[in-house]
């Protein structure tokens, strides 16, 4: 391995930053003469403005999360014309993935310098990443961390209700890192002199429910000590809409919605769950040493008080306990044995668990994102749980106290997924 010094040297970013800036004052000149518009608070951000005026991708998260689609916005109608068609959730696939392939494409080599030589990487955040069918709501830009001074290539919608301060379509939010994957060049590798990205791919699945949970995946994600390779982030509140999903069965007493991507297979987050893994695996698999698939999740005080986190790969409690708990307790290495003791040793005085220390019920068997990580085709996930024998450890599920999410402890969650991870 040989480091290179890199620099960016971004002629398109900057041209379009200008063209950007241009179009927000043209539009800023709009509102001021439109009384009627200029009335309404919301209008004063909207997901372009959160783009241009946050300083940390934790601050954009934060500035987006505003635009998630609130409870009970949907009927059936409007839930209906929200949801993609089958054409724009092919164009959802390929986006992600183009984004996902920046820094691994080979090819020309681009703002590389090798003894003096400068080569064209094609690691370009720019529209052209975007699927043509998603242009009227969605939008590929870079956003620098001012913080880090790292670059991040951003999936998100543009497209708002200002009366509600809605996303219209409200898919999610998807990013990865511009700087961080080792580059074949001349025959040889190299490596960024940013940390190699390693393959631990974040998400929040219930962004306002699981308060909190958006910003400290952003946090994790955008930290240069962890180095991951990509964040997604649910656009709709759980309840947006408020009808029982026909994928997972409800337990007694609540609605599994419509809205709610852990447990419906028509969400764009569980797609681009699968797009991602998908990706994964043809970049030769997911290696327990430096790959995993986080998602974060929150519960209330009350609910399995004494685990402040508990961490869970998706088994469920029936086959945990007919296989006492060998999964979580046996001599094999797997990422979510290490986090545990990662989360110990940073969270002294609180409980990190895992099923086989804690009886918490909320082992996330019915996620389906947990399912399909866990070897269920993507077809059954909603009738097939998975079992022991077939968990693969690479879904790492993450109930939170309040406590265990909050701002303040972002950067020791930075620490122990850095320390998992080789
Ligand atoms: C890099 O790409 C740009 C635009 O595609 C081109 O103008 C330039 O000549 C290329 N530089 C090298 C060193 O190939
Ligand atoms: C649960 O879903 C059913 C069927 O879709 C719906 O009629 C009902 O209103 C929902 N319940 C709640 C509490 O939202
Ligand atoms: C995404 O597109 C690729 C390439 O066409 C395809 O192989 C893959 O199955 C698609 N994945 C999803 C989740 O749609
Ligand atoms: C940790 O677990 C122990 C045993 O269940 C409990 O007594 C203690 O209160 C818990 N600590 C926290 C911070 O919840
Ligand atoms: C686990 O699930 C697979 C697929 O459904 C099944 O073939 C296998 O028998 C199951 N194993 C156990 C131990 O239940
Ligand atoms: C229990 O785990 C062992 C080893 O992980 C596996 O061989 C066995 O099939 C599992 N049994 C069940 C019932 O899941």
């Amino acid at each position: 391995m040989v480091l290179l010094n890199w620099t960016k040297i971004s002629g398109g970013a900057k041209s379009a930053l200008l063209l950007s800036t241009l179009f927000r004052i043209a539009s800023a000149t709009t509102l001021e003469t439109s009384q009627q518009i200029f009335q309404d608070t919301h209008i004063q951000t909207t997901p372009s403005t959160c783009l241009s005026k946050s300083s940390t991708i934790v601050d954009l998260v934060d500035c987006l999360d505003i635009f998630t689609v609130p409870p009970g916005f949907y009927t059936p109608e409007s839930y209906d014309l929200a949801q993609p068609t089958p054409e724009e959730l092919k164009g959802w696939n390929r986006t992600i993935l183009n984004l996902l392939d920046l820094d691994v494409r080979q090819g020309p080599l681009n703002n590389a310098r090798v003894g003096g030589w400068a080569y064209n990487i094609t690691d370009e955040c720019t529209p052209v990443l975007l699927d043509a069918s998603l242009k009227a709501n969605f939008d590929v830009t870079t956003f620098t961390d001012r913080s880090t001074q790292r670059p991040f290539c951003v999936l998100y919608e543009h497209t708002i209700y200002t009366s509600q301060s809605s996303y219209v379509r409200g898919w999610g939010l998807f990013a990865v890192p511009l700087d961080s994957d080792p580059i074949f060049l001349l025959g040889y590798d190299y490596t960024i002199t940013q940390p190699s990205s390693q393959a631990i791919h974040i998400s929040a699945p219930h962004p306002q429910f699981d308060r909190g949970t958006p910003q400290q995946a952003a946090a994790v994600f955008g930290s240069p000590k962890v180095g991951a390779k990509s964040l997604l982030i649910a656009g709709r509140i759980r309840m947006a809409f408020k009808e029982k999903t026909g994928c997972i069965p409800s337990p007694k007493g609540m609605n599994y919605t419509k809205t709610d991507p852990a447990h419906d297979d028509a969400q764009p987050f569980f797609t681009a769950s699968l797009s991602l893994y998908e990706w994964q695996m043809a970049q030769g698999g997911c290696p327990p040493s430096t790959c995993a698939f986080i998602q974060f999740h929150g519960k209330g005080p009350s609910t399995c008080p004494t685990d402040t986190m508990f961490l869970s790969t998706g088994l469920g409690m029936s086959s945990f306990r007919r296989n006492s708990s060998s999964w979580y307790t046996d001599s094999i290495d797997r990422p979510i044995k290490r986090l545990q003791q990662n989360l110990k040793q940073v969270f002294p005085d609180w409980n990190a668990t895992l099923p086989s220390d804690s009886t918490c019920s909320l082992v996330a068997a019915n996620n389906i994102v947990g399912r399909f990580t866990n070897g269920i085709k993507p077809e059954r996930v909603c009738r097939e749980a998975s079992n022991a024998t077939l968990a693969t450890g690479q879904f790492i599920h993450i109930e939170q106290a309040p406590v265990a999410r909050a701002a303040e402890v972002h950067e020791k969650w930075i620490e122990a997924i850095a320390a998992t991870f080789a």
